[in-house]
């Protein structure tokens, strides 16, 4: 089989990575990928992984790529290209595609919609409320007493939502979305939303149309710095299992959250065929939706499919076709433990062109895979080219053995001005 992955982050390689893994594959094409993805390998006849040039976003060169070269799938990892309807438009060309239409995917591009569903369909989430006069927004803020969320209702690169604890905070946070209009269309209307606490947790449903398949949970740490302080980031580190997560409150989640989702979904006309990716809240009145997305997460990706154990060509294409039925993902129990390595200045301006060292070194130690985020090949060596610039996953029997291995590496890797969280996963170990 031929693939064709579209994005370039850490969870791309890791998808790429996992992709030439499966023994039915002869040849991978990673648009645009990153200076990872062009290091891996079929296993079948040692083809290495070509990386296009075309941006995950620029549907219309992509369709023109898939239309000559004929991938038998496409696997799509982030958000963008699905909310551009990059699905609607290779299926209407006969091209098989991982990843939700145009109209499923709105449970990620609009966040009123998402709450909306929910509320219809009675699936627990934060109380909010939506808007598009600043006036009104101020004034339910002000009724949350400051202690809320304000959100983009559209995409915004990850940074349409602020969590406050003030009424300015709040005010400066309506202003910047209704007034100074600082992510144009995408904050045209906003969500207010209370502020729930608890722990977050990283849900994954893989969805064939009609029935869905959760996979383990996972955790992803949002902020920046150690102590969840600092801003939000795309996620700063990820691990997997979730020991406080037990199989009651899976179930639960389950009965309350993923049926009533199914069901509300068939009464409304979408066949969701991809991931859905709820984020929770574990609230004292229980588990709580976020938000959902409609792809896979990163860094959760890579803690995933370094525990999935199987071919993934199986199960996307089980996704695809509506047979879920007919496969079982099945799961590693050692733990998987991914930390990020990031650029100074990230999640805001960060330098980039930096060389990128001790690789080699940090990948010897054994149960160490590093997946590529922002970093790019030149004639010098490795450099990076985004803010999030190689996700360090390990492996062990527990844990703290995976969380010893990925810190050694992370040790070994030498990139002038990054830093990475030291804190991954130490929440499930108190
Ligand atoms: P979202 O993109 O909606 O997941 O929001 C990003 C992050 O903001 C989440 O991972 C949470 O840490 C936080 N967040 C979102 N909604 C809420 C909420 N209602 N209460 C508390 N924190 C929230
Ligand atoms: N892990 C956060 C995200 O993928 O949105």
């Amino acid at each position: 089989m031929k693939i064709l992955v579209i994005g370039s982050g850490g969870r791309e390689h890791a998808l790429t990575w996992k992709i030439t893994r499966s023994p039915r594959v002869t040849s991978v094409w990673c648009a645009p990928g990153n200076a990872g993805t062009a290091d891996e390998q079929t296993l079948t006849g040692d083809r290495p992984v070509e990386n296009i040039p075309i941006g995950a976003e620029d549907i219309d060169t992509l369709l023109s790529f898939a239309q000559e070269r004929r991938p038998d799938l496409t696997v799509v990892g982030p958000d963008n290209p699905l909310t551009l309807g990059i699905t609607d438009r290779f299926q209407r060309h006969g091209l098989r595609i991982w990843g939700p239409d145009q109209k499923a995917a709105r449970f990620e591009s609009s966040k009123i919609f998402s709450h909306q569903f929910m509320i219809r369909h009675g699936i627990p989430c934060a109380q909010g409320a939506f808007f598009s006069d600043p006036k009104e927004a101020k004034a339910y803020a002000r009724h949350l007493r400051g202690q809320c969320v304000v959100k983009a209702d559209g995409l915004a690169l990850g940074k349409g939502v602020s969590v406050c604890e003030s009424i300015p905070e709040a005010d400066e946070a309506i202003t910047a979305l209704l007034e100074k209009k600082v992510f144009g269309e995408a904050g045209e209307r906003l969500l207010v939303q209370e502020r729930l606490s608890g722990r977050e947790v990283s849900l994954h449903a893989l969805c064939d149309g009609t029935r869905y398949r959760l996979f383990p949970p996972s955790q992803d740490h949002k902020r920046a710095y150690e102590g969840n302080r600092g801003p939000n980031t795309g996620g700063m580190g990820t691990y997997s299992p979730t020991p406080f997560f037990s199989p009651d409150q899976m179930a639960q989640v389950q009965q309350e959250i993923l049926d009533p989702w199914l069901t509300g979904c068939q009464k409304e006309g979408i066949a969701f065929r991809g991931m859905l990716y709820p984020g929770l809240m574990l609230t004292a009145e229980g588990p709580k939706v976020l938000e959902f997305n409609a792809r896979l997460g990163d860094p959760e990706t890579q803690v995933y499919l370094r525990r999935f154990r199987g071919d993934l060509i199986d199960i996307l294409e089980a996704s695809v076709d509506g047979k879920l039925d007919s496969v079982q993902p099945e799961w590693d129990d050692n733990a998987a433990v991914c930390v990020v390595i990031a650029a100074d200045g990230y999640p805001g301006t960060y330098a980039k062109g930096k060389p990128v060292a001790g690789l080699a070194e940090a990948e010897a130690i054994p149960g160490v895979k590093i997946f590529h985020a922002g970093t790019r090949r030149e004639d010098s060596g490795i450099v990076n080219s985004g803010g999030r610039i190689l996700g360090v996953t390990a492996m062990g029997p527990t844990l703290t053995d995976a969380l010893n291995t990925a810190y050694s590496a992370a040790e070994r890797i030498r990139i002038e001005g990054s830093f990475y969280r030291s804190d991954i996963g130490t929440d499930a170990l108190t």
